[in-house]
């Protein structure tokens, strides 16, 4: 075989067979199909578009790039979760405990973050000395012995994803469904959960900016993971403002630490008892979202949490400490209204801006910056009342002052907002 063939195949939009794939798939990842020939098939794939057997395949082929982990020395359902990209999304820290504490166990491996979107491990390993590096033998142990474990994803898992997702953020070929698609369920598969759930965010500040590719996305990935005998279910959720009120790698530990202790905004609380709730049901745990929300407001979940930090390695103490930033820096209201618009994507680029976030994988981060909302879409604001602050160590000038201003969108008449669009299952 040879790749231009494959490339002109699907540039002429016909269909990849299961060989072709593979052969693909395995010249990639052992180097003798060179990225520039990768970059045009993904390129051939945003115009043609795969069939539901592509995609499959694709998808099989990338598991089969690296190891595949087995779960099963651990007791029970083994219940996983993949957030498809948000801004402020937190969701993870809180809920993985949250499930954990009603015996369900979870071993879930997590990304980094990179451009405007953040990601759970850079927001863990903002806590002093947190390990997301653990081995297979001690991840599974982890889990057995406090019920929960969020790691690092190991290097083995998924080579092809590693090398495909490094290619497409530079070849503007990220935001295709059978890449997202076959990149998000390969990587599911090979973690060996038993159930999976996917929040596949919609909207301006997501990789899906519409509904209806938002459920294109959802279904193709439930029916992969049914395909291969896994119990998998998508929620499609709003990603049009942040989710919650902070933006920032430990202000965003800060907001999940008030959530659990049962401090947090209400909507934020009850959307992730919500999620909750299915990952419990995908375990065959059936609870109300009230009952969910019992073990956030009983301390429970929180003491989930805290174990896992220990576990892990991590400082209590250090955990609760404020962010120590140089510069803080209210932003007020020009005018009365209410607030109809915070754009993800706009105040994820300012957090990252500012040093919260990566324009490139080599960037460090500072863990301290960022950014804090104290209203939300659909809440009344009056003229001088703070919108947000800003958490940076470094001077906010006045040109990025108005410019953080103009994305605030503030009108004569609220709007409603809702977290959780649909259910896919
Ligand atoms: N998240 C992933 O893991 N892969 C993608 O392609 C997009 C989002």
């Amino acid at each position: 075989m040879r790749a231009v063939d494959l490339i002109q195949k699907k540039r002429d939009g016909l269909e990849l067979t299961t060989e072709e794939i593979q052969w693909l798939i395995d010249g990639y990842v052992d180097g003798s199909v060179p990225d520039y020939q990768m970059s045009a098939l993904a390129m051939a794939i945003y115009f043609k578009g795969m069939s539901t057997r592509e995609i499959s395949d694709l998808t099989m082929a990338m598991v089969h790039s690296g190891e595949e982990i087995d779960l099963s020395a651990i007791a029970g359902v083994k219940v996983d979760k993949h957030s498809t990209g948000g801004v402020g999304d937190k969701v993870t820290l809180i809920l993985a405990p949250l499930v954990a504490s009603f015996g369900v166990p979870v071993a879930k491996m997590s990304g980094r973050g990179l451009g405007h979107t953040g990601g759970t491990l850079d927001k863990l390993e903002s806590i002093k000395g947190y390990q997301i590096e653990i081995s297979q033998e001690d991840f599974i142990k982890q889990v057995q012995e406090t019920g929960v474990a969020v790691i690092g994803q190991s290097d083995n898992l998924v080579k092809a994803d590693k090398l495909l997702y490094a290619l497409r953020d530079v070849t503007a070929t990220v935001d295709i469904i059978p890449l997202i698609a076959s990149s998000v369920m390969s990587k599911k598969i090979a973690a060996g959960a038993d159930a999976i759930l996917l929040d596949v965010t919609v909207g301006e500040g997501a990789f899906m900016k519409n509904i209806e590719d938002a459920r294109v996305l959802a279904r193709t990935m439930v029916d992969l993971g049914k395909a291969v005998g896994r119990k998998t279910v998508a929620v499609l959720t709003d990603m049009s403002q942040p989710v919650g009120t902070s933006i920032g790698n430990r202000l965003e530990i800060l907001e999940a630490l008030e959530i659990l202790q049962g401090n947090g905004r209400a909507d934020v609380t009850e959307f992730i008892c919500e999620l909750a709730q299915i990952m419990l049901s995908l375990a065959n745990v059936e609870k109300t979202v009230e009952e969910v929300c019992q073990h956030i407001e009983n301390g429970a979940a929180l003491k989930k949490f805290e174990e896992m930090v220990v576990a892990q390695g991590g400082d209590l103490e250090d955990l609760y400490r404020p962010v120590q930033v140089s510069n803080q820096v209210d932003v007020l209201s020009d005018e009365d209204g209410y607030i109809v618009g915070l754009p993800a994507l706009e105040f994820g680029l300012f957090a990252m801006r500012i040093g919260a976030g990566r324009a490139v994988k080599t960037d460090d981060l500072d863990y301290e910056t960022g950014i804090v909302f104290h209203k939300k879409v659909g809440e009344a604001i009056a003229e001088g009342e703070k919108i947000a602050t800003i958490y940076a160590n470094e001077n906010i000038s006045e040109n990025m002052l108005t410019n953080f201003k103009k994305n605030v969108k503030i009108d004569k008449v609220s709007v409603k907002t809702k977290e959780i669009i649909e259910i896919i299952s």
